[in-house]
Parts: structure tokens; C-alpha cells; sequence
């Protein structure tokens, strides 16, 4: 049997620097908790809570000693809070969420009203847009919530990080048919788009395909729907222990991807027991 495994399966940039930084700090701080959970992988939280990481929810709840911000980020405000409270804070925002934060400043400042386009629930939407909140921020998620936005003189766009390339340049043309002036900042980190274009690649010449990663990770449930709509045999698995044999009757090629968020050794248990299993 042969398996592929996708290039791009794992962490990506941002999640791999979040965590070394987390881990790192947990060996450093006695007293140490994190904003929310740090990524969205169980298995790699309860580790981190053996080094003694709690995870608490709101700014509030963040006992003293150390707090750790997640790769997506905080509002400005709480970010000042824990700066007011004076926290030791390990800042593990992704350097490009970072730079949406900016552009989204900079375009309020200069007077834009700012337009972003991610999903208005999203953690890291919410960063974004209270670093414009000076001035009027609308989040719009695709092109039919853009069309109902009031016409503007000027209008400043950024984009959540994850947001494919296709969605942003609908958006900026109905932004533009709205504004006299228009200014774009494409803030899209390609990780995503790399690991679906992968993905779909490994599927089209697979009979089985294994999408790794936290049923909480909205990445890696994606990844397996894409992989579904081209393979119906695609399973999202968390751990190497769902993986049923029965899965492998018939099958010649295994093709395996993980989420952004998916530590490698869960990668490296899979790959083991796909290796034993598929005999
Ligand atoms: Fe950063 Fe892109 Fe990952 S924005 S957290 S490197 S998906």
C-alpha cells in the first residue's frame, strides 16, 4: 500500500511559532495561563496544561504571572488591559494578523472606513476590527453582505488572514462600484489555500484519504470537506485510535493531511498505525 502524505499537513508558520512560544514560557513561569486555548487541537492544550498552562476565557479570569495571546489575537482593549494589569504578556500573535491590526489602524486613522472581509464571530475578525473602531468598520463575509453597504467616499479593505483570494476580489469589486477612492490591503496568508490546493491534489489520485486534525478546527473541517467532495472515502480523524481497518479493504494508495493546527507527532501516531493497519 502507499501512502502520500501532503507536504503541507501541520502546523503552519504562525501556530508552530504560538506554541514554541507557549512551551518555552511554561518552562520559564510559575504562574501561567492562556487567553482562550492556545490552538485548536485538544491533545496539544492538555499537554500544555500538564506544563501547567491553565486556559481561562476572559481578561478578567487571568490570574497574574503570565498570560499567553494565541496566534489570532486580542482586541486592542484587552491587549491594554493586560498591559494596565501589568501581566507579563507572551505575545504569540501571528506576525500577519499583526499586519492586518496595522493596515486596519492606519485606514481609520488616515479616514478611511474600513471594510473587512472574514467572518464577523471570528476571534480574529474581532482583533481586527477594534483596532479601526476610531472610525466606521464595516466586516462584511462575501459579496451579497457587501452590496448592502452604504456608498462612501473613501474605503480601506483588509482582510481576515484564513479569507480565500477569490472572496477579497469580489468584495474589493463591489467596494469599488461604492467609493470614489479605494484602498486594498491583502492581508491572506496563503498557508490555507496551499494546504487545500494539496489536499485536493492527494485526494484525485487516492482511495482513502485521512484529514488530521481537532473536529473544533475550522481548517481541518474544511480540509476534509474539500477532500470529501473529490474522495466520498475521506475520514477527519483526531487521533491515530479512530482509525477503523475496515477502511483499508481494497485500498492501494492512503492519502493523509492535518490542519494547521495539528502537532506533528499526531501526524507521526497516524502514520504508524496506517503503516500497520494497511498490510
Ligand atoms: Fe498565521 Fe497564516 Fe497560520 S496567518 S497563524 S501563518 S494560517
Amino acid at each position: 500500500m502507499k501512502i502520500i502524505l501532503a507536504k503541507s499537513a501541520g502546523f503552519c508558520f504562525g501556530v508552530k511559532r504560538a506554541t514554541t512560544m507557549a512551551f518555552d514560557a511554561a518552562g520559564k513561569c510559575s504562574r501561567i495561563c492562556s487567553l482562550g486555548p492556545i490552538i485548536h487541537s485538544p491533545q496539544l492544550v492538555r499537554k500544555l496544561e500538564e506544563e501547567g498552562v491553565e486556559v481561562v476565557r476572559r481578561v478578567e479570569d487571568v490570574p497574574g504571572g503570565a498570560v499567553i495571546i494565541r496566534s489570532h489575537g486580542v482586541t486592542a482593549d484587552e491587549l491594554e488591559e493586560l498591559r494596565r494589569r501589568d501581566l507579563e504578556i507572551v505575545d504569540a500573535t501571528c506576525p500577519f494578523v499583526k499586519k492586518a491590526q496595522e493596515f486596519a489602524r492606519k485606514l481609520s486613522r488616515e479616514g478611511y472606513v474600513v471594510v473587512l472581509v472574514g467572518e464577523a464571530e471570528h476571534p480574529e475578525v474581532q482583533g481586527i476590527v477594534s483596532y479601526a473602531s476610531g472610525g466606521e468598520v464595516f466586516t462584511v463575509a462575501d459579496r451579497a453582505e457587501a452590496e448592502a453597504l452604504p456608498r462612501k467616499k473613501r474605503i480601506g479593505v483588509v482582510a481576515q488572514t484564513t479569507q480565500s483570494f477569490e472572496n477579497l476580489q469580489q468584495i474589493v469589486g463591489v467596494c469599488l462600484e461604492k467609493s470614489l477612492e479605494l484602498r486594498v490591503y491583502n492581508t491572506i496568508c496563503d498557508a490555507t489555500s496551499v494546504r487545500q490546493n494539496e489536499a485536493r491534489e492527494i485526494a484525485a489520485k487516492s482511495d482513502l484519504m485521512l484529514v488530521i486534525g481537532g473536529f473544533n478546527s475550522a481548517n481541518t473541517s474544511r480540509l476534509a470537506q474539500i477532500c470529501k467532495e473529490i474522495l466520498p472515502a475521506t475520514h477527519h480523524i483526531e487521533t491515530a485510535s479512530q482509525i477503523d481497518p475496515g477502511w483499508f479493504h481494497n485500498v492501494q494508495t492512503v492519502g493523509i493531511t492535518a490542519g494547521a493546527s495539528t502537532p506533528r507527532w499526531i501526524i507521526e501516531e497516524v502514520l504508524e498505525r496506517v503503516g500497520t493497519v494497511g498490510k
